[in-house]
């Protein structure tokens, strides 16, 4: 799948596919192991062709679409300010990691976000509606 600007190989670097569904828990699936998103770091997820950057701060997991809502820039490879903000590598605009709400122009409206919770060394990821 060609990335937003067209680039082919970042984005097969960053994305893996999930299909496990955790057992006992229908709402959730399996997006990562702990290991596999240290802390200051991010993975871009896909679940039925919905873009997620998953973060983790600090040892917090979050999850939303990863989909700038301002022009559709990849927000997975955006660079972590002031702890718990990402900034859209295309125009700047900064999103609440924590909450997926625009803090900063050129974008205004939030990104779609999703629970997140850890279960031994799973990270799992509320499902995205159908
Ligand atoms: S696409 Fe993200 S700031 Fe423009």
């Amino acid at each position: 799948m060609a990335g937003v600007d067209g680039s082919q190989s970042l984005i097969d670097r960053h994305t893996d596919k999930f299909t496990e569904k955790a057992t006992g828990m229908s709402d959730y699936i399996k997006v990562a192991t702990v290991d596999e998103v240290p802390p200051g770091t991010s993975k871009l997820i896909e679940i039925d062709e919905v873009r997620i950057a998953l973060f983790n701060l600090n040892g917090e997991f979050y999850a939303f679409e990863d989909v700038c809502t301002h022009d559709g820039g990849p927000l997975v490879e955006g660079e972590i300010v002031d702890g718990h903000l990402v900034e859209c590598p295309r125009h700047g605009a900064r999103f609440d990691v924590r909450t997926g709400r625009a803090v900063r122009m050129p974008a205004f409206e939030p990104t779609t976000a999703y629970a997140v919770r850890v279960e031994g060394d799973d990270v799992l990821m509320e499902a995205p509606a159908a």
